[in-house]
């Protein structure tokens, strides 16, 4: 069956925009937050604390918490990866911070300077404090199908990462074909993998055009919470080959037509989409932005 309702975890303002050449004044991301709680969401991960030098497209993450109207009822999480990003999230006000694990090896060199056993070193102390702080935490594991060096990602693998950042205390677990080369048969499998889906999400990279076929099979296996970016915008910056996220549009289009609510209001997504795509200077990817924006 399907569920009667999904959240749908907005990542434009953080995994849309880290991956865009252009840097987005932050007056562009604020009003860009904005138009997404307008359009109905209920998730917004807003931006990351990592490194400024490693992505310095949200370099501004402080200054943007601190021009976000925060409303009540929205959740802002924020990409935190080490205690570091931890102090300064908490200086923001922050109430909730997802950690990024990978499932490989040679990602979590790249894209953490760690290995696939020491990144919990640098996630463990993140999760205690924000826990004790009162501040939730999201985690994702990354390359959940495979990475570009290693070939296909043993799935116990990936189940022993999740499983282990699910017994620090993490209430979700978003599951990340960061290069989009999973079909619905492996996130099938990759969810019933893990016995319960109630605690799981779905991230996934749209590369191979596969990442709405491989939802509607993630929620047949039960799975309620899916990430999307708003208009397809996205990748990440240490594994070159990942482009966008699943659209945001393609996926309440996808949902309305099931007859499952989301609560948000398409129209305002897609003229959200149309808005930012004149900011960055180029069309959106998404099929639904195309096709409603020609009307
Ligand atoms: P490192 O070089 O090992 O860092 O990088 P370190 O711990 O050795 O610290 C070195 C210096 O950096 C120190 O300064 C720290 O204070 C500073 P110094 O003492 O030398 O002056 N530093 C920081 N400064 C500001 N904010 C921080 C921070 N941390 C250290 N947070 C590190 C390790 C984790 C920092 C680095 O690897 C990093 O920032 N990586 C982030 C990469 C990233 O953001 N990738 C994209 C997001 S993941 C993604 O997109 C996938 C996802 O969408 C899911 C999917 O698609 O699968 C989530
Ligand atoms: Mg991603």
């Amino acid at each position: 069956g399907l569920p009667e309702r999904v959240t749908v975890y907005e990542v434009g303002p953080r995994d849309g925009l880290q991956n865009e050449k252009a840097v987005v004044p932050v007056e562009v991301k604020a009003e860009f937050v904005d138009r997404l709680a307008d359009a109905g969401h209920t998730v917004i991960e807003a931006t990351s604390f990592v490194h400024p030098k490693w992505v310095p497209q949200l370099a501004d993450s402080g200054e943007l918490l601190a021009m976000l109207d925060r409303r009540p009822g929205i959740r802002y999480p924020v990409l935190v990866p080490n205690e570091r990003g931890l102090d300064r999230a908490l200086e923001s006000g922050v109430d909730e911070v997802a950690v990024f694990a990978s499932a490989t090896e040679t990602f979590a060199a790249k894209n953490l300077n760690r290995s696939l056993e020491t990144q919990f070193d640098m996630f463990e102390p993140v999760i205690a404090r924000a826990l004790a702080a009162g501040v939730k935490v999201r985690a994702y594991v990354s390359m959940v199908f495979g990475d570009p060096w290693e070939g296909p990602t043993p799935i116990e693998q990936v189940v022993r990462v999740g499983t282990r950042l699910l017994d620090l205390g993490c209430h979700e677990l978003s599951l990340g074909d960061t290069i989009g080369v999973g079909t619905p048969g492996h996130a099938t499998a990759l969810v019933e993998a893990f016995g319960d889906p109630s605690r799981l999400a779905v991230h996934f990279h749209d590369t191979y055009g596969q990442a709405l076929a491989n939802t509607l099979a993630a929620l047949r296996a039960g799975v309620t919470v899916v990430d999307a970016s708003t208009g397809g915008i996205g990748g990440c910056p240490y594994a070159e080959s990942a482009t966008g996220n699943l659209a945001t549009e393609d996926l309440v289009w996808m949902l309305r037509g099931l007859g499952i609510d989301t609560g948000l209001d398409l129209g305002k997504l897609v003229a959200t989409s149309v808005w930012l795509a004149e900011r960055l200077g180029r069309p959106s990817p998404s099929r639904v932005v195309q096709a409603l924006s020609k009307r």
